[in-house]
């Protein structure tokens, strides 16, 4: 007789829902590599803005295509990396905050978000006072924050936003220099579940997120390297590099469905997909 106990030793992975999503993109028509202020960016390699594009486009078109709105920024002449949408601020309901960039070459896309905020109407826009680079190093997940601090936002700012938005923020302090933003190294993947590559965080975050997130799935060095966590979930369908193939198995695993998305070009910059896309929550 087989017994009940060996039938329950693999439990099937639970079945996913798909939330639909509304995100806001900043076309890359003025992509470039200019300056460096990440370990990615290197000003001599050329890059090839029109693929740039083309990539841009083609996630867009693939968030469409799985039911997600996506409103469209219009890029600004002179600031190459506002394509980078996820760190022009914060967006929960009518509540939005608008970014206040770390480095002074990214310091005029806090106010070029915030006028395009403003424009939409029937919304409530405040500037950042701190140090805050948005969804870059802000995870909303179940009515709180994670937010990442040591490289970009500053610890005052993760105090800021949890007055603002009334709202628990947990900080975490990143280590690594090429994994300056939460987002390079932590997605969120519905409510209660995160990936996220644990060497590129203190002892004490690692600490915190292992007791909160008991069931994460962690990363490998490989998924981080081509940062593979810097993707999108909407509970089921994850967005994310083509070349993260662990995550992908993992993700596949735990009853996810990888969606590979290639924006290798804007990778030069430091940047993914997640970096791409700030969801209006
Ligand atoms: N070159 C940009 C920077 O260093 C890349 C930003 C990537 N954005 C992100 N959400 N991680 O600021």
């Amino acid at each position: 007789m087989t017994s009940v106990a060996t039938l329950q030793t693999t439990e099937p992975a639970p079945a996913r829902r798909p939330v639909p999503r509304r995100f806001v993109m900043c076309r890359p028509d003025h992509f470039d590599v200019r300056y460096s202020i990440n370990p990615w960016m290197n000003p001599e390699a050329p890059v090839n803005r029109a693929l740039a594009l083309a990539q841009w486009d083609a996630l867009r078109e693939t968030f469409e295509r799985h039911g997600h709105r996506v409103d469209v920024v219009p890029g600004e002449p002179g600031l190459p990396d506002m394509v980078f949408a996820a760190n022009s601020g914060l967006a929960i309901g009518e509540r939005i905050m608008s970014a206040r960039f770390t480095h002074p070459e990214r310091a005029a896309e806090g106010p070029a978000f915030h006028r395009w905020f403003t424009g939409r109407g029937g919304v409530e826009v405040v500037a950042a006072a701190e140090l805050n680079e948005g969804e870059g190093d802000f995870a909303l997940i179940g009515g709180r924050f994670l937010a990442g601090t040591g490289f970009r936002s500053s610890a005052a700012a993760h105090r800021e936003v949890e007055l603002h938005f009334e709202m628990p923020v947990i900080s975490l302090e990143l280590v690594d220099p090429r994994f300056y933003h939460l987002d390079t190294v932590l997605m969120v993947l519905d409510d209660a579940t995160i990936a996220y590559y644990p060497p590129a965080f203190d002892e004490t975050s690692r600490t915190l997120l292992t007791g909160l997130f008991p069931d994460a799935i962690e990363a490998t060095d490989a998924d981080a390297a081509v940062l593979g966590l810097n993707g999108v979930s909407d509970g089921y369908h994850v967005f994310l590099s083509p070349q993260a193939t662990d995550l992908a198995a993992a993700l596949r695993a735990r009853g996810y469905l990888p969606v590979p998305v290639d924006v290798s070009e804007l990778l030069k910059a430091g940047g993914g997909i997640k970096c791409c896309t700030l969801e209006l929550h």
